[in-house]
């Protein structure tokens, strides 16, 4: 099985032309929405902010959702499908019995799995008569890719970035600024929300919360805008399904399966869109076992489940999620896309149904980057500082495989590339 493979690709064209909506299986129905009583009603201003279309996904019951031609046209420019790699080069230096598999997602014109969604949301608004996109971004990944996605269907788009990284990755900045975008460092004095913070810290270093309450506000107050979000709600994480579709199929092609599924896991798009297209086989019984990577800085899978906000001013409705509280404060770290206070509700139901397991990595992240340095050197793919919690977790897998004798198949995403992150490798490891 799987043989002497070492890259499994896809010809261009022949990846999924629908998106899988898990909701469709899941084995209990999905928590929906709702306010907060009593107070301001915010689900009667989701039609407001959020894209007809996506809204209509948000809430589908409908297995398959056929992903229009103009969006799959914008996928195969953005380079799908990628291939899934085998890591022998890394099992033979770990000594693992072991077989790795890798999917390439930084083999991306912005470097992150985020272009999948960024690119059907802007087609989307584009196709509604929008002019302007608003939105957050913590790692920055996600910025990049709504940037590039403005830009290649013709919106303006502003960015609220999470002051804690904006403030290090300058290239990356430049990166969106280069596709057209306004950028802010959040908390701005933008918004109301930005300003009141900035009264109580004017070096604020910001949260993914925080920057969604100001893409909000700022969308808002202009008719012509709207906003869209990089993770968590279910038609993020819906458009995200590309990866494991495309994954599923590598694996049929060489007449392999996993018996283990890795990613990171921040908001839960990267996690979601791997992990999700085998969540059925798990629901009889058959499936693999699903890991998410997170850090110790941000466990949000290790919260309480129960309804809580999605942003820190309170402006949507409540979701029911794993959450440690939309105003925990959580101090910034390298991998800093993975420092949001929630998961998406479509993975914390299947959390709590037992399906999904969770990893934290202490917050110093020298672990984390140490094994992203061994993937480095063996398979030559430089991992986004989030994806390198999916390259640790995989590894120590991995190694739990050598001590034990067992060949499982352990599949792993990896995310984004870290080439604009290489401040965070050299502060971490000591470059
Ligand atoms: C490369 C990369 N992977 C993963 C994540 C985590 O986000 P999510 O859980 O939505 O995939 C981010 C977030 O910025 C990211 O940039």
């Amino acid at each position: 099985m799987g043989g002497d493979v070492l890259a499994v690709h896809l010809p261009p064209g022949e990846g999924p032309d629908r998106w899988y909506n898990v909701v469709a299986d899941l084995p209990e129905p999905l928590p929906p929405p709702r306010d907060l009583e009593p107070g301001e009603p915010r689900l009667k201003m989701l039609p407001e902010v959020l894209l007809k279309e996506c809204l209509r996904q948000e809430n589908s019951d409908q297995r398959w959702i056929p992903i229009p031609p103009e969006i799959r046209d914008l996928y195969l420019q953005a380079g799908r499908p990628r291939p899934l790699f085998r890591a022998r080069r890394l099992e033979k230096r770990l000594g693992t019995p072991a077989r790795l598999y890798y999917k390439s997602e930084f083999y991306s014109p912005t470097g992150s799995h985020k272009v999948n969604t960024a690119l059907a949301q802007a087609w989307y608004a584009a196709e509604a008569g929008f002019e302007r996109l608003t939105t957050e971004t913590g790692a920055g990944q996600w910025g990049t890719a709504l940037s590039y996605a403005a830009s290649l269907v013709g919106l303006k788009i502003t960015v609220y970035w999470v002051r804690a990284v904006h403030d290090w990755k300058t290239d990356r900045r430049n990166f969106m600024r280069l596709f057209g975008a306004e950028v802010h460092a959040s908390p701005s004095p933008e918004t109301k929300t930005g300003r009141d913070l900035l009264k109580t810290d004017a070096r604020h270093p910001g949260s993914l919360g925080i920057a969604v309450s100001e893409g909000l506000e700022d969308a808002r107050g202009d008719e012509k805008a709207v906003y869209c979000l990089g993770s968590v709600l279910n038609h993020v994480l819906l458009h995200q399904t590309v990866i494991g579709l495309e994954t599923k199929m590598q694996f049929e092609q060489i007449g392999e399966y996993p018996d283990v599924v890795i990613s990171c896991l921040g908001g839960g798009s990267n996690f979601g869109g791997f992990a999700l297209p085998f969540m059925p086989d798990a629901f009889h019984g058959k499936g693999p076992r699903f890991i998410a990577a997170q850090s110790e800085a941000a466990p949000n899978l290790q919260g309480t489940y129960e309804y809580d906000f999605a942003d820190h001013a309170e402006l949507t409705p409540q979701l029911k999620m794993y959450t440690l509280g939309h105003r925990k404060t959580m101090k910034p770290i390298r991998g800093d896309g993975l420092r949001y206070h929630a998961a998406a509700p479509i993975l914390s139901l299947l959390r709590h149904l037992g399906y999904i397991d969770t990893v934290a990595y202490p917050a110093d992240e020298k672990h984390v980057f140490e094994r992203a340095r061994t993937f480095v050197q063996s398979e030559g793919f430089l991992p986004a500082p989030e994806s390198a919690y999916s390259v640790a977790c995989a590894i120590d897998e991995a190694l739990r495989c050598k001590e034990t004798g067992e060949r499982k198949t352990i599949a792993f995403n990896v995310s984004g590339h870290g080439f604009m992150d290489m401040e965070g490798y050299r502060s971490v490891l000591g470059l």
